[in-house]
């Protein structure tokens, strides 16, 4: 609940109990500080071309007591400018305990401004713990539809059990979003995305969809005109926009947010340049306006504090990476390429340094009983030939030096069920983790599990018959599957977390079934997942 005593600056500000506010603001009527108050409510009131809440609503990072929430204004979300004006608009927001907003116990309003694409990111405070909630936003016509959403448990909280669900590589073109509708009828807390939510390449009308899209989606994106009507183009789909609505997700990106296996300020197979950064910039902006992240992922002269820690109880702790902002170039060059003695010098990495230390300070002290890496790429290694002469180097692979020095780090410190979950490879992999890939005997550190796509590839078998015959040349790798689409369903208690593999039978319709293609078990204690 909020503190009676806070000052009248800090009510204008947002977080503000509904009742409280009516009979504070009762008291002060009359006064000039209440005509100030009024005026920072009141909505400024450009007429819209319309229904502004087209993309829907999302919230995310949920925490004890808070929850970011997320709208972004575009009545006309294929046209530039989302057929808004040049003009601020102020949103009110509301949180209830209810669907029907009978009991509000959180309100404020904020700006969407023309700079920020119009988004709205609120970090609601005062929450209590482990509850569900309601939230819709309102302009001084139009209320937005009504999202649900669930704090985390307190952080010292014994908690029992946690389902969540992750995914990855959703590909608008290559198929519709079944899996996003199947995912919406699980009983779970939370979405975990890791990455190519976008595809920056150019869209056309016709294909799977069978859509008819603007000419203006025809270049690739390299504008941040362009990479805001490609996230709207994605958010227009009804199954995404419901998984939003549903569950708080927590995401981070992989490298379609802006460009084709760039690293850092490298885009592949060149060198960095002005029209990169800018070009990232743009990017990483155009994401931020589009995802439900706290307000600190505000991009900042072309940088994004993407990388964060969320604790559930004494469950789970999940370590959001960001595996693409701080990368060195690759140091064994793009692609598919031999190994090299630069993949392990210290000073190339993947994470950076300072997020490397963030990181393994954090899994230090972590009380959590499953500790959770998600990021982007394909930790475990994957030899393209009985020699190992060949690896993807955009993955870890890339990286050997900096991989096993953090999972040495992970063996030496106890970690407690350090998991790690991927995006990125449209297929699924199960993978023990190692700190020493060159010893044969050498304990298993992590357990892996890589997510296929949601839509990525959609129904073409692409990635199983190049990389199914490489499977035999890895011991390491528990279970591959290149060829279905879906998402990955966890479910946690302190004795074992069980992984389901779901997969829907096809994404060129919109309405497929889902089942259970294998389930995975890790014990408590026991690094490596086993088949059920
Ligand atoms: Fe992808």
């Amino acid at each position: 609940m909020p503190d009676p005593r806070r000052t009248l600056a800090d009510l204008g500000d947002s977080v503000i109990d509904r009742r409280r506010f009516i009979a504070f603001t009762g008291a002060l009527a009359g006064t000039a500080a209440y005509a100030q108050l009024r005026g920072d409510l009141a909505v400024a009131a450009p007429k819209l071309r319309g229904y502004p809440f087209r993309l829907g609503v999302a919230s995310g990072d949920p925490a004890p007591h808070g929850v970011a929430l997320w709208t972004r204004l575009a009545p006309e979300p294929l046209v530039e400018g989302g057929g808004m004006p040049l003009k601020d608009v102020r949103v009110r927001w509301q949180v209830a305990t209810d669907s029907r907003f009978r009991r509000v116990v959180r309100t404020g309003s904020a700006a969407a401004v023309p700079e920020l694409g119009h988004s709205v990111h609120v970090d609601v405070r005062g929450l209590r713990p482990g509850r569900e909630y309601y939230y819709r936003f309102l302009t001084d016509r139009d209320s937005s539809p009504v999202g649900r959403t669930k704090t985390a448990p307190g952080w010292n909280d014994r908690v029992r059990r946690l389902s969540f669900a992750f995914a990855s590589c959703q590909k608008w073109d290559d198929g519709f979003y079944s899996p996003y509708r199947r995912m919406a009828e699980e009983d779970i807390e939370l979405v975990i995305h890791l990455g190519d939510y976008i595809y920056e390449y150019g869209v056309g009308s016709g294909g799977v969809r069978n859509a008819t899209v603007p000419d203006s989606f025809a270049p690739e994106c390299f504008t941040l005109e362009r990479y805001r009507l490609q996230h709207s183009l994605y958010k227009t789909d009804p199954d995404l926009q419901e998984a939003h609505r549903l569950f708080p997700w927590m995401v981070t990106w992989d490298d379609h947010e802006v460009a084709n296996d760039y690293s850092g300020i490298y885009p592949e197979w060149a060198n960095t340049s002005p029209e990169f950064l800018a070009r990232r910039a743009a990017g990483y902006q155009a994401y931020y306006e589009n995802m439900p992240v706290p307000v600190s992922a505000r991009p900042r002269r072309g940088h994004v504090q993407l990388y964060r820690r969320l604790r559930y109880g004494n469950i789970a702790e999940f370590n959001l990476l960001d595996t693409r902002q701080y990368r060195t170039d690759n140091p064994c060059g793009d692609g598919e390429q031999p190994p090299c003695d630069a993949g392990f010098d210290p000073a190339a990495t993947m994470t950076g340094r300072t997020q490397e230390r963030w990181l393994m300070k954090g899994l230090a002290r972590s009380r959590a009983r499953w500790n959770v890496l998600a990021q982007g790429v394909l930790m475990g290694q994957l030899k393209h030939d009985a020699e190992g002469g060949r690896f993807w180097n955009d993955s870890w692979d890339g990286w050997p030096g900096q991989r096993a020095r953090i999972l040495r780090r992970i063996a030496q410190k106890d970690v407690s069920n350090p998991v790690v979950i991927t995006g990125d490879w449209h297929s699924t992999f199960v993978n023990d983790l190692k700190a020493d890939y060159e010893n044969p005997n050498a304990p298993v550190v992590a357990t892996e599990f890589v997510g296929t796509s949601i839509s990525s590839n959609g129904d073409l078998e692409v990635y199983g018959p190049y990389y199914g015959p490489m499977i035999p040349f890895n011991p390491d790798i528990k279970f591959f599957d290149g060829d279905r689409r879906g998402y990955v369903l966890c479910k946690l208690d302190h004795r074992e977390w069980r992984t389901d593999l779901r997969m829907v039978s096809t994404v060129s319709t919109p309405d497929a079934p889902v089942s259970t293609f294998r389930s995975f078990v890790v014990e408590d204690g026991q690094p490596g997942a086993q088949e059920v």
